[in-house]
């Protein structure tokens, strides 16, 4: 593992929802409409985490089957339970090496993983390699460098404050090719043709301070892993920093935005 996915913790379902899987779920249903998938065909998500994306689909694109696989066997189990569906099958399994036949699904999604991926053109290309033609390659990455999930920018810019030393530890350093650009030359560094990008955006209204800061306290995720690293007062210290700087709605409700880029492309 690389020194800056030290904190990156994989195994808390409830934790990872109420951190990042409320979010996700919400970006799942816009970028599921956009690429259009017909219906009774067989897809496979990569990196299912706890099932906000497999559970869009279950619900509203009719498929054939789903099989879904994630590295961490915890977050499998939570998507299998969450998710009983006949069409389903959730397996724990890893990106760049899928444990698939050539040529055997129609669609093939993955939301939020690819950054976390070590080899992510060997990822793409292994998506590639099991895609029938015609099918479907679809993926979203949060906008770390523009700063487009608020929360998180907000989170990284106090605790830089107060420890110049996590700066290597924020998403935006550490994952600089989330762009449309960046994710492109993925995509055809993969062999995959060019993508198209569009930017997918939901609003972040966290009820007041505790909604927002509470799933940072629960470990699950590479900032929540961070702050699992700190003392009882460096945590408060971090929390204070952190409470200065949000902006409030008059009911005391924090209204912030996630900004993703989704990617599609399809096999010739
Ligand atoms: C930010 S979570 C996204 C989970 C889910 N797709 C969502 O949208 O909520 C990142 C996920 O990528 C998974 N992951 C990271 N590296 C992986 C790999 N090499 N193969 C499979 N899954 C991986 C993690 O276990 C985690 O579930």
């Amino acid at each position: 593992m690389v020194r800056d996915a030290r904190h990156d913790a994989w195994q808390a379902a409830d934790s990872y929802d109420r951190y990042m899987g409320r979010w996700s779920r919400q970006v799942a249903p816009p970028f599921l409409d956009w690429l259009d998938v017909p219906a009774g065909v067989d897809w496979l998500e990569v990196g299912c985490g706890t099932g906000a994306l497999s559970a869009a689909i279950l619900a509203r694109h009719a498929p054939k089957s789903l099989i879904a696989i994630d590295q961490s066997e915890a977050f499998v189990s939570a998507a299998a339970l969450s998710n009983r569906d006949p069409r389903a099958a959730f397996r724990v399994g890893d990106a760049q090496s899928l444990e698939l036949e050539p040529a055997s699904r129609d669609a093939i999604v993955s939301a939020l993983v690819l950054n976390f991926v070590p080899d992510k053109v060997g990822a793409l290309a292994e998506m590639r390699r099991v895609a029938r033609p015609g099918a479907t390659i679809g993926v979203y990455v949060w906008d770390y460098p523009g700063g487009g999930l608020g929360f998180l920018r907000d989170f990284w810019n106090a605790a830089v404050d107060l420890d110049p030393t996590a700066a290597d530890l924020a998403e935006n350093r550490r994952f600089p090719f989330c762009t449309p650009e960046g994710m492109s030359d993925l995509f055809v560094s993969a062999g995959l043709a060019a993508p198209e990008c569009r930017a997918i955006e939901i609003p972040t209204v966290f009820e007041d301070f505790d909604d927002l800061w509470r799933p940072f306290t629960l470990g699950a995720g590479p900032a929540p892993g961070y702050c699992a690293t700190l003392s009882g007062d460096r945590l408060r210290q971090l929390a204070d920093r952190l409470q200065e700087t949000l902006p409030r709605r008059e009911d005391g409700a924090i209204p912030l935005t996630a900004r993703a880029w989704a990617l599609r492309t399809t096999i010739n």
